[in-house]
């Protein structure tokens, strides 16, 4: 693996910490929104994730039903996040804000467990 690929795996990487992150201080600080570190994580999510199935494609080692379905998680993911960022809310409805919690989880299981 070369330097450029193991790159954008920890910048991926660091993207899991502020998206995941950003949703558990929401949620032990009892604020229950999207804030901006959530919005910035998934946004290098998809950006690094996509560069990945690239590279892993050009290797020609690409999981492309796994890699879809991750693809399709995260857009999921970016607009549940980024329209209340964008519109301010102060709080997301309880069902939003742990359905968020639970696709950031899911999209990590599937990242992890799925080979
Ligand atoms: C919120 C969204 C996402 C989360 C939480 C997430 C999480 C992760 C995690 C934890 C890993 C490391 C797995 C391991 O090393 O065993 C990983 C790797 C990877 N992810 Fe994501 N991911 C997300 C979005 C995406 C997207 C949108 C794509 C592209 C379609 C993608 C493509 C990849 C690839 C190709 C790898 C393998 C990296 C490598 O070993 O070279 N990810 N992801």
């Amino acid at each position: 693996m070369d330097f450029v690929h193991l790159l954008l795996r920890y910048l991926h990487l660091l993207g899991f910490a502020a998206v995941f992150g950003g949703w558990l201080v929401s949620w032990l600080s009892g604020k229950f929104n999207c804030n901006t570190a959530m919005l910035y994580g998934v946004a290098t999510q998809l950006a690094t994730g996509i560069v990945l199935y690239g590279l892993a494609s050009a290797e020609g080692d690409a999981n492309h039903a796994k890699l879809g379905v991750k693809f399709l998680l995260a857009l999921l993911l970016a607009v549940m996040i980024a329209i209340p960022v964008w519109k301010k809310r102060e709080r997301v409805a309880a069902g939003h804000f742990w359905a968020t919690g639970a696709l950031i989880a899911v999209t990590a299981g599937v990242a992890v467990f799925w080979q």
